[in-house]
This record gives C-alpha cells, sequence and structure tokens, in this order.
C-alpha cells in the first residue's frame, strides 16, 4: 500500500515557494482559437536572457509589468485607456491567458506582450537593473492560512528586486482586497530603501485601474479594497 501524495506546500525536495499552484482550469474554445490566432503575435516565450523590449513591442515606449492578470479584465482596460504605454503581462493560469489573448484580439489592443511564466523568474532572468516604468500587482494570492504566507509576493527579498528593475521614478501599484495583507503591503513596502511612499499610508484608487466585476460585487458586500502607490527614488 502507497501512503497519500504529500500536498505541494509539503513536498520537501520543493526548488522553491512559488506565488501560485497551477490549479486544473477549463480552456473554452473562444480562448484555445485566440491562442491559435493571437498567440503567435502576442504570446512571448520565456528565456533567461534580457528581454529586447523595444523588438518585442516594435517600439520604444515605457514599460509596465503586471504580474498576474487573472483573466485579464483589468489589465485589457489599463491597456486601452493607456496606449502610449507597453504592458508585459505574466501570468501563470493557461485559461487566463487565452482571456487575455480574446480580449487583445476583440479590442485591437497593440501594447500588451504575454509571458506564460512564473514573474519571479522573468524578474530575475529576463528584466536588467532600472529596465521597467512601472509593475501592477493587482489582487495577489492572498494566501489567507499562516502556513501559507510564506507564498504570499509582497516580501522583503521580491520587493527589493523588484525596486531595483524600476527605474527611478518609476512607480509599484499594488491592490489587494485583504486587509491583513494590505498591511503586510504597507510595512514591506515602507521598509524598502529604495522605495517612497506617494501618499501618507494607503494611495486614492489611480483612475487607470477599474472596477472589476470581483471587486464590484466585493464592494457591494461591504469589503474594503486598498491600494498602495510607491515610487523609486
Ligand atoms: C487572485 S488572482 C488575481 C488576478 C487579477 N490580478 C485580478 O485582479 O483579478 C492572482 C493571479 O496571480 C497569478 N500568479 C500568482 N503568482 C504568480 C507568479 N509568480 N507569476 C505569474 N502569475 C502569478 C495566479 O495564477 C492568479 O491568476
Amino acid at each position: 500500500m502507497t501512503d497519500t501524495p504529500p500536498l505541494p506546500d509539503e513536498v520537501p525536495f520543493m526548488r522553491t515557494i512559488k506565488s501560485y499552484v497551477l490549479r486544473a482550469g477549463r480552456t473554452t474554445t473562444g480562448q484555445a482559437k485566440a491562442y491559435e490566432t493571437w498567440g503567435p503575435h502576442y504570446l512571448l516565450n520565456y528565456r533567461p536572457e534580457p528581454l529586447d523590449a523595444p523588438a518585442v513591442f516594435g517600439r520604444v515606449a515605457p514599460v509596465i509589468l503586471e504580474i498576474g492578470f487573472g483573466m485579464g479584465e483589468a489589465t485589457a482596460h489599463i491597456a486601452s485607456v493607456r496606449p502610449g504605454d507597453n504592458f508585459l503581462c505574466c501570468e501563470v493560469h493557461e485559461p487566463g491567458v487565452g482571456a487575455l489573448l480574446k480580449r487583445i484580439g476583440e479590442q485591437g489592443l497593440t501594447n500588451i506582450r504575454i509571458l506564460r511564466h512564473d514573474a519571479v523568474e522573468v524578474l530575475e532572468h529576463m528584466l536588467p537593473e532600472a529596465s521597467l516604468d512601472g509593475v501592477h500587482i493587482f489582487f495577489p494570492d492572498p494566501w489567507h492560512k499562516s502556513r501559507h504566507h510564506k507564498r504570499r509576493l509582497i516580501q522583503p527579498p521580491l520587493v527589493a528586486k523588484l525596486a531595483t528593475r524600476l527605474k527611478p521614478g518609476g512607480y509599484l501599484h499594488c491592490a489587494t482586497d485583504w486587509e491583513p495583507y494590505a498591511q503586510q503591503m504597507l510595512e514591506v513596502l515602507g521598509a524598502e530603501p529604495l522605495l517612497h511612499n506617494t501618499a501618507p499610508s494607503y494611495a486614492p484608487k489611480p483612475d487607470y485601474r477599474p472596477l472589476t466585476k470581483f471587486e464590484k460585487r466585493g464592494l457591494r458586500l461591504g469589503h474594503g479594497v486598498w491600494d498602495l502607490v510607491f515610487q523609486r527614488r
């Protein structure tokens, strides 16, 4: 008789702690079609070498990295209201990537490129120091249980790395609907010497970030949302 396999966070030989678990999710026919039609134009391959942003976007423009765009609702909106910026968007969830490709096709967006890969590795191996004008991390997985807090993205080592990848004056915008995580964000970002807070504490929601369906529902139920906008010195 064999033992029950260990849960992912208990696997003893895991190389690094990941901020995500690859969920089984169904890719719809529309998403699969979007992969086929738009994937060759907008999907980038992960390669552990510096990204040539002007070459992949076909122009020189400010580059904003988004970590974990989910189904891409906010991403597509922001790309449409900020046509002068290039958005480099990372997500590991296949249906989400398909969903964003579908939005790109439907809305004719040309300023998004997608990397279906762990953003932590992208940051480490593809993005040189001072290469980013901004970073968006919206509603990162809150990992509610304390034994899972180590999986949260916003922790000192990652924030230190992010800060070095920002250009001086570049910004880091995070949002969460989980108050204890918002407090952790405020503490961790506030302690990073390369960053300063653009607001006295939490920031007003910048206009470019839309209220997504999920967020509207939360707000109707009386839940809070916290935005944080820090800038590299
Ligand atoms: C809770 S969802 C939020 C999605 C979206 N930002 C929104 O506001 O709806 C967090 C997403 O981050 C993705 N994610 C977590 N860690 C990641 C990583 N290291 N690299 C890329 N994506 C990641 C997950 O797959 C998930 O889709």
